[in-house]
């Protein structure tokens, strides 16, 4: 049977965070059935957020409401802090994420604490999610380089990952913030590290600012990492990461990873509506590197007369 591997769509959160149109909460639903349609089924609803700081991100409480499929859907939402994994808990989030930051610099402006103090706010946090009995989820952000520090040392990623797992994290999330990474970088941070992927703990999150997410996917599945974020479209970015661009679009990662023989469980050719639906939400021109081809095979698809 072929091997799984989970892609986690983060446009609705990741995605729409940065973008210049706010899209309403119905507008966000509309967002995730499509996504839905097209057979994803682990989705980064929103996060948990001040609204004075991402807007985009207001009324991720409400969306938490209406979510449909809820049992067989993996929901996960951001939260920066105590207030947000109050909130997130409150909205009935069965997953949260916290933020932490491998650079001093990036935690200052992105939640406004020392690189300290988030540890000690992530680590506790990981704990009482286990206690409430939420799934725990760690992103460790800037992992290979910061807009702000230059490159990160792989071995403060490894300690930092280390640490939120101790803490209780069920998952730790490596996120290339701003798409800098290089598939020997991202293998030489993975392979300490492979014990935990292999036990389905580490998933990986990439920007395809400088064209190579997808040799950066192919580095973390050979050192054993089944799970990836990706966003629709390569809709996305980091309003406090200067330089952090389009997210690896689910597109070009669901193609690769099924051409592989890996099971996703999506139809890459369903994955065009979904594109063309959420470019006319966001009036953002949209579209991964395979964009063009998978919209003329799902042409000649639906050409096909039905027997
Ligand atoms: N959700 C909603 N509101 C929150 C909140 C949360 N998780 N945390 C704090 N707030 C509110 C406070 O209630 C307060 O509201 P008020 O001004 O109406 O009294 C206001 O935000 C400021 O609170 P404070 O604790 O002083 O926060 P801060 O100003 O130091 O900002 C963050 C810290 C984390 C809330 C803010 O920087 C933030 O939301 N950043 C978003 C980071 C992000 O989304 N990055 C992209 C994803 S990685
Ligand atoms: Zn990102």
């Amino acid at each position: 049977m072929a091997e799984r591997v989970i892609v986690n769509e983060v446009g609705p959160r990741d995605g729409l965070q940065s973008q210049g149109k706010t899209l309403s909460v119905a507008q966000r639903l509309e967002m995730i059935q499509v996504l839905l349609d097209a057979g994803i089924r682990s989705v980064e609803v929103g996060s948990f957020v001040s609204p004075k700081a991402v807007p985009q991100m207001a009324g991720t409480d409400e969306l938490f409401g209406q979510l449909p499929l809820a049992d067989e859907v993996a929901y996960s939402a951001l939260i920066p802090n105590v207030k947000g994994y109050e909130l997130a808990k409150a909205a009935g989030a069965r997953s949260v994420a916290v933020v932490l930051s491998a650079t001093e610099t990036m935690n200052q402006r992105n939640i406004r604490m020392s690189l300290e103090q988030t540890i000690a706010v992530c680590a506790e946090l990981m704990q009482r999610a286990r206690d409430d009995g939420l799934e725990a989820r760690a992103y460790v952000a800037v992992a290979f380089e910061c807009p702000f520090e230059g490159l990160t040392p792989a071995r403060r990623v490894i300690a930092l990952s280390e640490r939120m797992f101790e803490a209780g994290a069920d998952k730790v999330i490596i996120a290339d913030t701003i798409g800098a990474a290089n598939p020997r970088a991202v293998r030489e941070l993975l392979m300490p590290l492979q014990s935990y992927s292999t036990a389905g703990r580490i998933s990986c999150h990439f920007h395809d600012t400088r064209g190579m997410a997808l040799a950066n996917v192919l580095a973390s599945l050979e050192a054993g990492v089944r799970e990836f974020d990706s966003s629709i479209g390569g809709l996305g970015g980091c309003p406090f990461s200067p330089g952090a661009t389009g997210n690896l679009a689910t597109e070009d990662l669901v193609l690769m990873l099924n051409s592989m023989g890996f099971a996703t469980g999506i139809d890459s050719l369903a994955l065009v509506d979904a594109v063309k639906h959420v470019e006319t939400l966001t009036d953002t021109p949209l579209g991964g590197h395979s964009f063009r081809w998978l919209q003329r095979q799902h042409q000649a698809r639906q050409e096909v007369p039905h027997a």
